[in-house]
């Protein structure tokens, strides 16, 4: 069954604003991969759920057309009214059911997306849309995040980690997989020539307010803000404090670098 967790405006508003789009090592293990399976050019590339589309403007610049899609309206709503590209569109539409002809993509992906699709029903989509040899990417960041500032970062690192737990509480069960990074995705994934790629760390300068903004669009934090907005909200004013306090800081507008660590499971369809 389909989740349809980011379907709220606010949330779509706060995606667009503090989601980032797919690191450069990220992007790097995606490209090398597609480069190194493909003989013919790339022309279709899906990007499904897509959100507030900045993985879709990313792809954009380095693939014929691009089309984002999504099941929620008002993330792409908030994907059309950001820059607008030739050759990029969007669909709303479930990852389940993809407005495609059979065998007519060259690569499919999804950030930080797939673990809320009814997985085999997707898995079949992607077999049945893709072209011969056509790959798909599936990736998501880990939990396993750090923060970097001076010499406090390991204090800094505590807290997201305090933080992420408290807000796990309300986080629904399809979290697991993000958490088991993507076994079982990979293991689901229809495609002989499949591969795992853990470990890929990319390093994101973001200001305090805008590791606030993050927080605030993950799916357990809107969970948490559903059922208690006066704590979820005093929480994060909290939380921004003892970021500011650990670091000796006054500006949300200080500047800390925050690690990620993707995983990306990459599959390539037989002949
Ligand atoms: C965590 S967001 C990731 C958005 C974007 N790819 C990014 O990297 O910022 C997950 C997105 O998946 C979408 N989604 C969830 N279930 C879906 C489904 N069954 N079909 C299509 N999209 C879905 C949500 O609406 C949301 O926009």
């Amino acid at each position: 069954m389909a989740v349809h967790l980011f379907e709220a405006r606010d949330h779509a508003v706060s995606y667009q604003k503090y989601r980032f789009s797919p690191p450069e090592k990220l992007q790097s293990v995606i490209f090398s991969y597609v480069e190194e399976k493909r003989v013919d050019p790339i022309r279709l590339v899906v990007d499904v759920g897509c959100g507030s589309g900045q993985s879709t403007r990313v792809l954009a610049a380095h693939f014929e057309k691009v089309i984002g899609t999504d099941i929620s309206e008002a993330q792409i709503e908030a994907a059309r009214q950001a820059a607008s590209l030739p050759n990029v569109s969007y669909h709303v539409c479930p990852a389940e059911d993809l407005p495609f002809e059979d065998g007519s993509v060259d690569l499919i992906t999804a950030f930080t997306a797939a673990h809320w699709f009814d997985m085999p029903k997707f898995m079949k989509e992607v077999d049945r849309v893709l072209k011969p040899h056509g790959c798909v990417a599936l990736s998501t960041y880990s939990a396993d995040l750090s923060m970097h500032y001076k010499d406090c970062s390991e204090r800094l690192t505590e807290i997201f980690t305090e933080i992420w737990n408290l807000l796990f509480e309300h986080a629904d069960e399809r979290v697991n997989l993000v958490i088991a990074e993507y076994k079982e995705v990979f293991e689901l994934l229809p495609f002989q020539d499949k591969q795992r790629v853990t470990q890929i760390i990319d390093k994101i300068p973001m200001s305090i307010s805008g590791v606030i903004g993050f927080i605030q669009s993950f799916s357990m934090y809107q969970a948490f803000l559903r059922i208690n907005p006066e704590a979820a909200t005093s929480l994060l004013q909290k939380t921004e404090q003892r970021f500011l306090e650990t670091m000796g800081v006054c500006s949300n507008e200080t500047q800390v670098e925050v690690w990620l660590k993707n995983v990306c499971v990459l599959a390539c369809k037989g002949p």
